[in-house]
């Protein structure tokens, strides 16, 4: 039972939970710069400790998947041991991770063994140089090796979410790469339009393009729009019966786009966020120091529940105190 509710009759069987800032690339829309220590904020990571606390509050509040974020989640140290920890302790079913892909030829090994339910790639594009120009790293191959390292090694569940980004990666040639990219392969790929936050005002007006461009290359293509039951999330899934692979559309500014919104965040310093953007949340983390504070910690989290807004309002182009994703995992 979900007895996490909203109060437009929304509720929240997925929580993404950010277990660092740090990242290691330099994608233009979000750390341009590269990662910097945030000076205003001595707060350190969550620890272990706390990761599996809060993990366990949110299974007996009937949260079914967690999906682990950055920054970049790998760059911690204790990764493996927090992921091992959450499939072994926490009681959720359902533990999946996003990565940029650092290393994953490498990793690939590691991850498929810790018994992970899923992970999320973001490629923006399958062209080398414009994969080094958006992320200031020539490191497309190792991870094209790493997603066929975790095939062999019989890694199921694996997605790739592109953000598109206007004449970067928004031409039918783009579109047409994705689609061979999938046709035999089992995965799934979905571009993100992108979103303005406090840092990229400029690069948003830049490059922001509606979705539409794409959605309507699905539908020349013949891709058909497949609907998902209550706690699918806000994704636009596209099936194809020539294909093994599925394509989505995740598209913040369509209208509706926040009406199945089914996920809470948890920032790296154990912020509560009921909203990507906004400046809606508590920090739970006092509560989170010992195992008796358990009743406590699920009392203000359900009381947090009345403070969800309808919307996130960005069409208005309010971005609340989201300076850049890198925080909040996207
Ligand atoms: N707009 C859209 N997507 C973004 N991401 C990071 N910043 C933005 C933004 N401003 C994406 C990453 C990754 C996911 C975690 O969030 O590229 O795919
Ligand atoms: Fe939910 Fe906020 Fe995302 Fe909208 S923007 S779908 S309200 S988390």
């Amino acid at each position: 039972m979900n007895i996490l509710k909203d109060s437009f009759g929304r509720t929240f069987p997925y929580i993404r939970m950010s277990i660092t800032d740090v990242c290691n690339f330099k994608c233009g829309y979000c750390l341009p710069n590269g990662y910097q220590i945030d000076r205003s904020d001595s707060r350190k990571f969550l620890h272990l400790d706390e990761i599996k606390r809060l993990a366990k509050c949110f299974s007996e509040l009937g949260v079914r998947k967690i999906r682990i974020t950055g920054g970049e989640p790998t760059v911690r140290k204790d990764f493996y041991e927090i992921i091992r920890i959450l499939k072994i302790e926490s009681g959720i079913k359902n533990v999946v991770i996003t990565t940029n892909g650092y290393h994953l030829d490498r990793k690939a090994k590691f991850l498929a063994n810790t018994g992970l339910n899923g992970i999320n790639i973001s490629i923006d594009s399958l062209n080398r140089e414009t994969f080094k120009n958006i992320t200031g790293h020539d490191r497309l191959p190792e991870i094209l090796q790493g997603i066929k390292n975790l095939q062999d090694f019989g890694f199921e569940n694996i997605k790739i979410n592109g953000v598109l980004l206007n004449e970067i990666n928004s031409t039918k040639k783009d579109f047409d790469e994705w689609s061979n990219f999938i046709q035999n392969n089992k995965i799934d790929f979905r571009y993100i339009e992108l979103m303005q936050t406090g840092d990229n005002l400029e690069y948003f007006k830049k490059y922001h393009i509606p979705s539409k461009v794409f959605k309507n290359y699905l539908d020349e293509n013949k891709w058909i729009y497949q609907t998902f039951g209550k706690d699918a999330g806000p994704s636009l899934n596209y099936i194809n019966p020539e294909y093994k692979g599925k394509f989505g559309i995740i598209a913040p500014y369509s209208k509706d786009f926040c009406k199945s919104c089914n996920r809470l965040r948890i920032t790296s310093r154990g912020d509560l966020r009921l909203c990507l953007f906004g400046n809606t949340g508590i920090s739970v983390r006092h509560l989170l120091q010992n195992d008796n504070q358990l009743s406590e910690l699920k009392d203000l989290i359900l009381k947090q529940m009345q403070f969800k807004k309808e919307s996130h309002y960005l069409e208005l182009g309010k971005t609340g105190s989201t300076k850049n994703l890198s925080k909040t995992g996207g």
